[in-house]
């Protein structure tokens, strides 16, 4: 293990068919007013808002409704929400949904009292937040970003054109998740599929740097087989119960602090990713998939060593006889069945990237100089072309 670390992450985890017994003993640690943050209308269809609104009676809380946080939430709806935070004093933002709204609550809770323009502090300039903040609470619906555990909070600002991601530092993590893998099986296959990419991604983002012997990769290389193990099950069978739990599990731990520790990080695919996303308001997970194999398959000589490591510990590839190039390449090519297999977009022009709007995605694209190579925008705009 290289460098120095501080690993504390104060989310309180339930999980489980009972998990959602516990809401009730949680609410109670806060004051009388909750925002019940919300996205388009999936809660309302399968049961999981009557289960809430069920707890929030039992705990006496005064509800503030706020539903409609859309896919890739914008930061119009976040000052919309920073307004009822304000009016009504609320205590505690229950954010019920996937990353899109929990995300959302963290933004809200960091913004409704910020003096200042909150897009160019958290978003643009990267500080941390200075005013009072409100506890935000996360019951979990939709598998993949890692939001329920972490700080994370990815915004998109149309008027600037871009979607950024910030950091929040471990006061804006939800103070508690309720994570029922039985809430996760009325999402659609497409948006499941996604969210099994968006959890490969986080994984792969975190490993693919640094040349140091580090735990933290072989747990990484543990949780890689776990998903892509699950994944196969899941795909073909979604109402499996074990498969389902497992993956649910693997993306928390994906994407909660662990496995940046003793690492660098990459991060690069997810910012290609979020430039589409701007564009074509595409899902999270699928624009990831569509720019992953070329984005590898470009920096692959860059990291060799990382990259036969994957290909023989994660995908099993035997090394023997071949040169290094040879194994590296062909745990890619083990990637892309996986992905074909589990049946995600393979192209960045079935999510609405055309050879019109290709310069304004790579506009949007924040390059950042760490993974194995820091690219030029002619080689954003090369890997953007070769997902096509
Ligand atoms: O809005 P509703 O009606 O609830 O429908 C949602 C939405 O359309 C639906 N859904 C969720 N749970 C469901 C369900 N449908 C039926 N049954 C259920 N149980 O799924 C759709 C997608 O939901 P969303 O929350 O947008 O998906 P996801 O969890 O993938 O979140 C994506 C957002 O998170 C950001 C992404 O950029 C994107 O904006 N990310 C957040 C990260 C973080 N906090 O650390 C890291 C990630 O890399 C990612 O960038
Ligand atoms: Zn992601």
């Amino acid at each position: 293990m290289n460098g120095n670390f501080t690993f504390h992450n104060p989310t309180r985890l339930h999980f489980g068919e009972d998990a959602m017994g516990h809401l009730t003993g949680e609410l109670k640690n806060y004051g009388t007013t909750v925002m019940l943050s919300y996205g388009g209308g999936s809660i309302k269809r399968n049961g999981i808002y009557e289960a809430v609104t069920a707890a929030l009676k039992e705990a006496g809380k005064t509800v503030v409704e706020d539903g409609g946080v859309m896919p890739n939430p914008t930061y119009e709806k976040v000052m919309h929400g920073c307004q009822l935070v304000r009016d009504n004093k609320v205590d505690l933002i229950l954010a019920v949904g996937g990353g899109s709204t929990i995300d959302y609550a963290k933004a809200v809770s960091a913004s409704a009292y910020c003096t200042e323009d909150a897009w160019q502090k958290y978003w643009v300039r990267q500080e941390k937040p200075e005013c009072p903040t409100v506890a935000v609470g996360a019951v979990l619906t939709m598998v993949g970003t890692g939001s329920e555990m972490n700080g994370g909070s990815v915004i998109t600002n149309r008027k600037e054109g871009f979607k950024r991601g910030k950091v929040f530092g471990t006061a804006l993590f939800p103070k508690f998740a309720i994570l029922n893998p039985r809430f996760t099986m009325t999402v659609p296959q497409y948006q499941m599929v996604a969210g099994f990419f968006d959890i490969m991604s986080h994984l792969m983002e975190q490993y693919f740097a640094g040349t140091a012997d580090c735990t933290t990769d072989y747990i990484n290389e543990g949780l890689m087989r776990s998903l892509i193990h699950a994944s196969r099950i899941a795909a073909k069978d979604p109402q499996n119960y074990e498969a389902r739990a497992n993956i649910m599990w693997t993306a928390t731990w994906a994407l909660n602090t662990l496995l940046k520790c003793g690492k660098g990080g990459d991060w690069e695919v997810h910012q290609i990713g979020h430039a589409i996303g701007l564009v074509t308001d595409a899902t999270h997970g699928m624009t990831l998939a569509s720019v992953s194999l070329p984005y590898y398959r470009h920096v692959m000589h860059d990291g060799l060593h990382q990259f036969v490591r994957f290909a023989v510990n994660v995908w099993g590839v035997r090394p023997e006889g071949k040169s290094d190039e040879q194994v590296a390449m062909e745990g890619l090519a083990c990637l892309e069945s996986w992905m074909k297999e589990i049946g995600v977009v393979l192209h960045s022009k079935e999510l609405g990237v055309t050879e019109e709007n290709l310069e304004q995605v790579a506009d949007a694209v924040l390059i950042l100089p760490v993974g194995y190579r820091t690219l030029t925008r002619d080689e954003v705009v090369q890997i953007l072309r070769e997902s096509m």
